[in-house]
């Protein structure tokens, strides 16, 4: 297509405004066109799409290009090579869908383009991102007082808390690791379950902690940490423990867990990426206790309350730690008194994702949450029921949102699995749980409809029949 070329040098004001105004009704019309077509497409985008992003390859052209031709580009190659992930029927990995709320603030925080580094830089996203972390908090049963971070993802998420976990420990025997390193260091011992997510080992490898230093404690058939299997632990150990299986959705048994991990000095960390948050259900808040008695948390916005990408969330009962590890120090950044998010968190300029999190829990409200929580349970048990019905077997006890089915042989789930991808009613993941090569069915989505499960149930029964 032919490509007009047009200055970026400002002209006057009217005139910015004018273009800006015209091309900004474009694209939401475009965005709308996407959301309202996204229900009839394949879930997986085609071949064919996926292999015209080659029209978007090749050199930087030398001279600009106009805007409305950018836009155009993008919605003509760009959209059809998405994974249509808010259709209800993308059960991957665990993503969830985007709230309304949350879409509709993240076009805000573009057109805003705030710096939520510190509040001299934007106010309303410091405030909101305050605002925001409470809520958070409270919703998952938390103690008061507790502060925390918001960043990409649980991966960052782990990494932030670990680094508070970091350098308490290191302090209490009088090493400042932030200003002395790591080389001479004392000694620390992490220790994690043997079905760890790998989020955490990444973490633990960028904070020097080493990825293979780590103590591994043996799980049982769903994932859970033993309890009567846990090796030494003392005031210089940092204890892992998870609160939703990635495959299985099981919880480590915090309540038996965590009592004697406190009495003996130890620094216990929760990766909660998406588990957490069954603590806002009145039926599903029993898997979570005893998590509140840990040090640091992480979790996620982007999964189970379905902020949108990406919004990750670290948690850190005493805020002055987290602050010690991650605070900034420069003559330019002389700041007051209060919360900045730049002395918690791993970056200093940031998009104000902070905004995202408040709308989206704010559209919600408590209630809110807890639903997503049950309705996406319900939906897995429904998977579960139906592919048992029709003669498969579901791997674990299907306590949240999370099932893993086997087909039969792994090549027969494998190929179940990549039929169903490429058929497009729904998408779901390939995975081995303990030896066993299963399909994943991570339902996260606040979207999902008992249609969308319906419909999906057929398409996985009508691939495994292929
Ligand atoms: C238990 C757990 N921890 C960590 C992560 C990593 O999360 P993110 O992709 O947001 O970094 C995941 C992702 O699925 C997870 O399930």
């Amino acid at each position: 297509m032919a490509v007009s070329h047009s200055s970026h040098s400002p002209s006057s004001a009217a005139s910015i405004a004018d273009t800006r105004t015209a091309l900004l009704k474009r694209a939401a019309r475009d965005a709308m066109d996407y959301l309202e077509g996204v229900d009839a497409r394949s879930v997986a985008p085609t071949a064919k799409a996926v292999s015209a992003l080659n029209s978007l390859r090749g050199p930087l052209p030398p001279g600009p290009t106009s805007a409305e031709t950018v836009l155009h580009l993008l919605n003509e190659y760009g959209s059809p090579a998405t994974v249509a992930k808010n259709n209800g029927r993308f059960f991957g990995f665990v993503n969830g869908g985007c709230l309304p709320a949350a879409l509709a603030a993240s076009w805000m925080v573009s057109a805003w383009d705030q710096n939520a580094a510190f509040f001299v830089q934007s106010p309303t996203a410091v405030v909101l991102e305050d605002i925001a972390l409470e809520w958070v908090r409270e919703l998952l049963g938390l103690p008061a007082g507790t502060g925390g971070a918001v960043v990409t993802g649980a991966t960052m998420a782990n990494f932030t808390a670990l680094a508070a976990a970091r350098h308490a420990l290191l302090a209490r025997q009088g090493w400042d690791c932030e200003a002395d390193g790591l080389f001479g260091a004392p000694p620390i011992t992490v220790v994690v379950n043997e079905e760890v997510h790998a989020a955490v080992i990444k973490a633990l490898g960028m904070l020097g902690l080493g990825r293979n230093r780590v103590v591994r404690v043996p799980a049982d058939s769903q994932g859970r940490m033993r309890a009567d299997a846990l090796p030494h632990l003392d005031q210089n150990t940092i204890l892992c423990l998870q609160a939703g299986n990635v495959n299985t959705g099981a919880f480590d048994p915090a309540a038996a867990i965590c009592p004697a991990a406190r009495a003996a000095g130890a620094w216990i960390h929760v990766d909660g990426a998406f588990g957490l948050w069954a603590a806002t259900s009145p039926e599903y808040r029993k898997w979570t206790k005893g998590f509140e008695q840990a040090d640091s948390w992480a979790t996620d916005g982007h999964k189970w309350p379905n902020i949108g990408y990406d919004c990750g969330i670290a948690l850190v009962r005493d805020p002055t730690v987290l602050k010690a590890a991650m605070s900034i120090d420069a003559a330019y950044l002389a700041l007051g008194e209060r919360r900045e998010p730049s002395h918690y968190n791993p970056e200093m300029s940031r998009r104000a994702r902070g905004v995202e999190l408040w709308a989206g829990l704010r559209s919600l409200g408590r209630s809110g949450m807890a639903e997503i929580v049950e309705r996406t349970s319900t939906h897995a048990r429904r998977f579960a029921a139906g592919l048992r019905a029709a003669g498969y077997e579901i791997l674990n006890d299907v306590v949240i949102n999370q099932v893993l089915v086997s087909f039969g042989s792994p090549e027969k789930t494998l190929a179940t699995v990549a039929r169903l991808q490429e058929e497009g009613t729904c998408w779901c993941g390939s995975t081995v749980w303990q030896g066993k090569t299963a399909m994943r069915i991570s339902v996260s989505s606040w979207a999902t409809t008992k249609e969308d499960v319906d419909r999906s149930l057929a398409a996985m029964i009508k691939a495994a029949k292929q």
